[in-house]
């Protein structure tokens, strides 16, 4: 239902358009963005090497969603700051709110974890996710998807739920 693609330059303005629009100030992106900010941030992760891998989701062709993964290992302060230093984190957000609300959510988290993130990182590896407690939808989100509440973390100075895939805690 759900294909992936890596995330391309040509992707940037679209990219900018969803990062800016009302639904993501709550949590995912607090302050509004330019399309330099973009590019900046984004350009060096559409190299093979670079530690983060960025894709879009797409159902039916269309894309809906940005989502991405990296190995704690590479971002020591992140993995300090969660109290887990062994695994993949996952960050995703649907950027067109026309396909918030259906399922489209979960189904993404949960195939990323199944299908992509293994043909990335192999070995057996714990995927986390992290959500401010206030950012419910999220927190539901990921439980559908198969996560289980792993610990209570302060993540950028704001109260929230690391989540795990895949064990129970
Ligand atoms: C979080 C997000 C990815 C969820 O995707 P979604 O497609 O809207 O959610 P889904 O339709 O898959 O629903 C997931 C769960 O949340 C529930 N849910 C969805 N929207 C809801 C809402 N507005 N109010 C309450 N519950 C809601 C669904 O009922 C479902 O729970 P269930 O399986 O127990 O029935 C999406 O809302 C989003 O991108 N939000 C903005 C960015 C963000 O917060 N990203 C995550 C932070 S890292």
């Amino acid at each position: 239902m759900i294909d992936f693609r890596p995330l391309t330059e040509t992707d940037f303005p679209r990219l900018c358009d969803w990062l800016n629009r009302p639904h993501m100030r709550a949590h995912y992106q607090k302050v509004p963005v330019e399309i330099a900010d973009v590019e900046k941030k984004y350009s060096p992760r559409l190299s093979p090497s670079h530690p983060t891998r960025c894709h879009l989701a797409c159902y039916q062709g269309e894309p809906f969603g940005k989502i991405q993964c990296y190995l704690l290992q590479d971002y020591p302060d992140f993995a300090a700051e969660i109290g887990e230093d062994d695994g993949v984190a996952i960050d995703l957000f649907i950027g067109d709110e026309r396909f918030m609300g259906q399922g489209l959510g979960k189904a993404m988290l949960r195939s990323y974890v199944q299908d992509v993130v293994p043909s990335l990182f192999s070995g057996t590896l714990n995927c986390f996710v992290c959500h401010a407690k206030a950012n419910k939808v999220a927190i539901r989100c990921s439980l559908s998807a198969g996560f289980r509440p792993h610990r209570d973390v302060i993540e950028g100075g704001e109260a929230s739920l690391l989540l795990l895939f895949g064990r129970s805690t």
